[in-house]
């Protein structure tokens, strides 16, 4: 069986997080051989230019280190004011330099969205996407993911109710799959 490790990134630190349940979800109805690695973003310090000359927090050269050692990359956010949250972005940043060796390079992606809300995190999925395009990060188009109404829609063990949900997050992770398949 071809094994691919696929990090997860969740944008929310929040402990009953919708996002962490998604995301945890999805690993339940992927492909088997896909294996799954939580990637942490809580204990990054802002990134600030000057550690690129003089050290990175050991937050940062673990988080390079793991990235590096991935196949692929799933993005699970919610939407803070119609856009990713500082933490995430903030990973992102981390992750990118010093200039030259952006850890994200090459690594195929996939972006989920998760909100409260109708409009079910479509600013954020798609800001999202703007800086995995300029780190290099084939994202793959279709399907797309948004889950609105996320309170209503799971239950209280984090699962979705509804089946038809359920068989297209199930077909998405095939998707996903298949994507990781082509790099
Ligand atoms: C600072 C902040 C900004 C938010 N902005 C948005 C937003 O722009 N769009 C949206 O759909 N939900 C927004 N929300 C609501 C989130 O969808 C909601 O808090 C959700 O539960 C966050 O995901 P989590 O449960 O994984 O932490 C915002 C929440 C916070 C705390």
């Amino acid at each position: 069986m071809n094994t691919k490790t696929i990090g997860i990134v969740v944008g929310s630190l929040r402990k009953e997080s919708f996002n962490k349940k998604v995301a945890h979800f999805l690993t339940t109805v992927a492909p088997q051989n896909l294996t799954f690695q939580t990637i942490e973003i809580g204990d990054l310090p802002l990134y600030n230019q000057d550690f690129d000359e003089e050290g990175s927090p050991e937050s940062y050269i673990r988080l390079r280190k793991e990235i590096k050692a991935l196949d692929a990359i799933l993005f699970v956010t919610p939407e803070y004011n119609r856009s990713v949250p500082g933490v995430l972005k903030n990973a992102l940043d981390a992750a990118s330099r010093p200039y030259g060796q952006n850890a994200w390079q090459g690594k195929p992606a996939a972006v989920v969205s998760v909100s409260i809300g109708n409009i079910s995190g479509f600013g954020a999925n798609h800001h999202l996407r703007q800086s995995l395009a300029y780190l290099d990060m084939p994202t793959m188009p279709q399907p797309e993911m948004y889950l609105g109404d996320i309170a209503n829609n799971l239950d209280e063990q984090g699962n979705f109710k509804d089946p038809k949900t359920i068989e297209f997050l199930t077909s998405f992770m095939d998707a996903f799959a298949n994507w990781i398949n082509k790099f």
